[in-house]
């Protein structure tokens, strides 16, 4: 296998997970200034924060259209223009509708990305380095999270041009984006399943697997006539899909049930809530940051040799420790110390090197090829809807049920998690993409 090449063409595709990182964490530090800036009331000042998250759901339902009409590669240059008009459009927004707008295109960009750049990955991937190089878009969503973090702290909060600049700098990065992936090939998959074009795919193949693509070509091939034609979104719901759409549907509930985005979005709120003051609280939310960082780069190296399931096993075992004794610190107020931040981050390790490396990797390998761009849709749409859910009740559920019963339920829901984890989730480490086709889907 040609390693250098597949790394770099994923390293490029999976900027599309630094940027969604990037544009969803970026707000957290701009918001207090734009709200002040147009003197927004509390509903627009929401509005101001939500209407990305809007997008994002959209976008996730919609992202497989152009990925499978114009191509994985192709869909992947919208969306860096997507990014790009983005910031450009918000960071010099004249009124505030011009403002959400532009934060409503970013979302629609963050979406799309989560269907079509892990898509892309899988599909060019050898399967023994499949989890890692996928996971890499994973890595770059925990990066983008950091250092739009950081970048805020550096340009700071003096001056009345500050949050434009907050969200002008993704412009870099997301032109680097669109100028990186014109060095990267379309998918082979799909250029021979829906376009027909073996000689080029051929091409592309040569150059990732130089001895014994022939193989790789005749198991394409076979994939397609198992699943002749282009499968509808009714297709995907019959009998035949039902196990990796009720694989993609349930992971990716249980990947938002942990809690995850309520602690990514209010993690200040929440430690505050257990007595921390103003600085310690954005000092604790820091270190969030870091350790999800620093765990995924962990899993990463895991992923590919102890497999998926052996990773989701150990995590949802953490979490429901972890969880557990959130729960109990709140029901018995002993918030001494630092205890719930050391629970908590022990908690983001976990999630880490389970769930968060995991979901888009296990997402994008479980459907075949032909309907692989709308499983995934399906998929990340739930996440996405979740997550918004999620976000929009926690503050809400943390007032009315208390600290405590909102973190038992998350809880318990881990432990749900993990009876699915260890009853039905097959492993898909080391096999090939039809492969994996072949033991999940039925005839
Ligand atoms: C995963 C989750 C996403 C979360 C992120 C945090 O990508 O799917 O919802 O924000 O991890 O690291």
């Amino acid at each position: 296998m040609n390693n250098r090449k597949v790394l770099l063409w994923s390293i490029v595709v999976a900027l599309g997970g630094f940027l969604f990182g990037f544009d969803t964490a970026v707000i957290s530090g701009a918001e207090q200034a734009i709200q002040s800036y147009w003197a927004l009331n509390s509903v627009e000042h929401g509005l101001t924060v939500s209407i990305a998250l809007i997008g994002t759901v959209l976008g996730s339902l919609i992202g497989s259209i152009p990925c499978e009409r114009i191509g994985r590669r192709n869909t992947l240059m919208v969306i860096a223009a997507i990014y790009l008009l983005s910031s450009l459009g918000t960071a010099f927004a004249t009124n505030w509708y011009i403002f959400l707008l532009f934060r409503f295109l970013g979302g629609l960009g963050v979406g799309a990305s989560s269907v079509t750049a892990p898509v892309y990955i899988s599909e060019i991937a050898p399967a023994e380095k499949r989890g890692q190089l996928v996971a890499l878009f994973q890595f770059n969503i925990v990066l983008g999270i950091l250092l739009s973090y950081f970048s805020n702290y550096l340009i700071g909060q003096d001056g009345e041009t500050a949050w434009r600049w907050m969200l002008g700098v993704q412009a870099f990065p997301s032109l680097l984006f669109l100028i990186l992936l014109q060095v990267v090939p379309e998918s082979p998959r799909w250029l021979i399943l829906n376009q027909g074009k073996l000689e080029e795919a051929t091409a592309v193949l040569k150059e990732i697997i130089p001895h014994g693509y022939e193989v790789e070509i005749e198991n394409i091939k076979s994939s397609q006539q198992r699943n002749s034609g282009f499968a509808d979104v009714n297709q995907l719901l019959t009998r035949k899909y039902r196990f990796p759409v009720f694989l993609a549907v349930v992971f990716a509930v249980f990947n938002q049930v942990s809690g995850i985005n309520a602690i990514i979005y209010y993690a200040p709120r929440i430690f505050e809530m257990t007595g921390l003051g103003r600085s310690s609280s954005l000092l604790s939310t820091v270190g969030i940051g870091v350790v999800n960082f620093i765990f995924t780069l962990i899993a990463l190296n895991f992923i590919d040799r102890i497999g998926r399931k052996t990773l989701m096993l150990i995590g949802s075992i953490g979490l429901i420790s972890t969880l557990g004794l959130v729960a109990q610190a709140f029901y018995t107020h002993n918030f001494s110390g630092w205890a719930v931040t050391v629970y908590l981050l022990v908690y983001i390790a976990f999630f880490a090197f389970s769930q968060g490396a995991v979901i888009w990797v296990f997402m994008a390998e479980i459907f075949p090829n032909q309907v692989r761009a709308k499983g995934q849709t399906l998929g990340s749409f739930t996440h996405w809807i979740m997550a918004a859910i999620i976000a929009f009740s926690f503050p809400m559920l943390a007032e009315k049920l208390g600290g405590g019963n909102t973190f038992l339920f998350f809880c318990i829901m881990m432990v749900l998690q993990l009876l699915f984890v260890w009853k039905v989730m097959p492993e898909t480490k080391g096999k090939s993409l039809e492969q994996i086709e072949r033991s999940i889907i039925h005839a």
